[in-house]
């Protein structure tokens, strides 16, 4: 009799632990920035509106690293996600559907047109797929103004994505932007998508704010009663804390706000399975360590379609291929399993056809066993440590577009970025990569240099 029900119980075990281990997969999308002037004329000035005034020659069909992307380039992107992922069991998109161009080349009737073209592109191909869609801060006019309360623009989002948003998360996402339901309607199972250009420092209209929209302690609460029913969260959002890799010392939140994102991951990273970002246009992740050192979190940072060369100071070269994601996930713990990169080749889709090939799957090509923290601090460390795997970090990072060598200060620039999302120990690990912030190793020389000119002028 008890042998029958210990045999018993071990095979519901067993059955049990099968199910467990089933993988699904979904596709991570960002950053389309559909450029609706892109025009291929042999006038370098005429091509379009986003090339920043650089003169685009021999622009193509399928777009230019000058410009934004243009429709070809969109429903190409779209429809290869069709190609190599017909049925995924959903769709994560982090937003920034418009042009980078001023302002007034835009206004709110045209931010809007150009989300609802994406938005209908998307339903179209995946008509029966569900979408968790966030706001990108180009999402807005004026852009990166997103406000802390009800507006047109998140009010007519909301009709946009209607069906892909429980009636629970347009209450919130008309007044805040952000929302959360189950996952797939799965009990247990939970997404958060934030609204983090609240957090952004070009975002006027939340400098003063201790909570903007109340969104922190909103997540707080959420995050809270997840740890208490068992859940397991994914956490999308747009624009991400930490440092642009890019570009040293420069972060994209205001600092108090980057301390309390911080704060909240490491609060209740236990329930936290995966954090999924755009707005760098790159390749390359987040890591989260609690205050022993222990890897408790990681932030996958998916590069963007827009092929667009950044016009930040400073970033020299700053363009990418094309590039789209499918994570595959474990369908119980939602811990991420893997990731497959797939891009396209713009210089090569412009002289013959636009071929979405796979770039790399991230177990091959830094061997490891998942993509849980522990596997990514591992996969940081190989980059840190040993040249070959940098370098091919880097490659991915531009998408397969810039394959030059990344030297020292690069690699301070990567690692750095990779390892420290908090202002204070970021600063400390460049000092320690001897690659200290220009704020630090330029002011005596700027100040010297400001010093002899102002004697200059006397
Ligand atoms: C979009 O791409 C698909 C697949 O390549 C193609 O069949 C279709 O003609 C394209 N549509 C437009 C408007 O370019
Ligand atoms: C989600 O589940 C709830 C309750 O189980 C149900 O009422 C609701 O219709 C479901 N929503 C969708 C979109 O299936
Ligand atoms: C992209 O295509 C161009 C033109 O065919 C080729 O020269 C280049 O090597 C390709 N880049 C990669 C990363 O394969
Ligand atoms: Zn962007
Ligand atoms: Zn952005």
């Amino acid at each position: 009799m008890s042998a029958f029900r210990t045999s018993h119980v071990l095979c519901f075990i067993f059955s049990c632990s099968q199910t467990l281990a089933s993988f699904g997969n979904f596709w991570h999308i960002t950053d389309l920035h559909w450029d609706p002037t892109y025009t291929v004329t042999d006038n370098p000035e005429l091509v379009c509106a986003s090339n920043g005034a650089r003169p685009v020659t021999n622009a193509g069909k399928f777009g230019d690293y000058l410009c934004d992307s243009p429709w070809d380039l969109i429903n190409s992107s779209v429809y290869a996600m069709k190609d190599i992922l017909p049925d995924p069991d959903f769709i994560v998109w982090t937003g920034d559907d418009t042009p980078h161009v001023p302002n007034e080349r835009l206004g709110e009737e045209a931010v809007l047109s150009i989300i609802g073209k994406l938005t209908h592109i998307i339903k179209l191909v995946f008509p029966d797929t569900k979408v968790y869609s966030a706001l990108g801060n180009h999402d807005y006019h004026p852009k990166s103004q997103l406000p802390p309360e009800q507006n047109n623009i998140y009010e007519q989002t909301t009709q946009l994505w209607q069906d892909w948003l429980e009636p629970e998360s347009q209450l919130t996402f008309r007044k805040g932007g952000y929302y959360t339901e189950n996952l797939l309607n799965r009990t247990g199972y939970r997404v958060l998508v934030l609204n983090t250009n609240l957090y952004y420092d070009q975002n006027q209209q939340t400098a003063d704010m201790e909570d903007p929209a109340g969104q922190f302690s909103w997540a707080n609460q959420i995050l809270t009663s997840a740890a208490s029913n068992n859940e397991k969260v994914y956490i999308v959002g747009h624009v991400p804390p930490g440092f642009f890799e890019k570009k040293r010392n420069k972060p994209w939140f205001r600092s108090n706000f980057n301390r309390r994102y911080l704060e909240l991951i490491r609060q209740h990273h236990a329930v936290i399975a995966g954090q999924f970002f755009g707005h760098h246009h790159t390749d390359t992740f987040r890591m989260f360590y609690d205050s022993n050192g222990n890897p408790i979190s990681v932030m996958f940072l998916t590069p963007g379609v827009t092929p667009w060369k950044t016009t930040l100071p400073g970033v020299s070269d700053g363009a990418n291929n094309p590039g789209i994601r499918v994570f595959e996930y474990d369908t119980s713990t939602l811990l991420v399993q893997d990731m497959v990169t797939y891009y396209l080749n713009l210089t090569h889709a412009n002289v013959a056809r636009d071929r979405w090939e796979k770039e790399y799957r991230l177990s091959e090509a830094f061997q490891v066993a998942d993509a849980s923290p522990a596997s990514m601090h591992r996969v940081l460390n190989r980059v840190a440590a040993d040249r070959c795997y940098l370098q091919r970090y880097y490659d991915y990072n531009s998408v397969s577009y810039d394959l030059s060598a990344c030297d020292g200060s690069c690699r301070a620039d990567h690692v750095c970025s990779i390892r420290e999302v908090d202002f204070d120990r970021y600063e400390h690990c460049l000092e320690k990569e001897g690659a200290p912030s220009p704020s630090h190793a330029l002011t005596p020389l700027l100040l010297s240099v400001a010093f002899s000119l102002f004697l200059a002028s006397y």
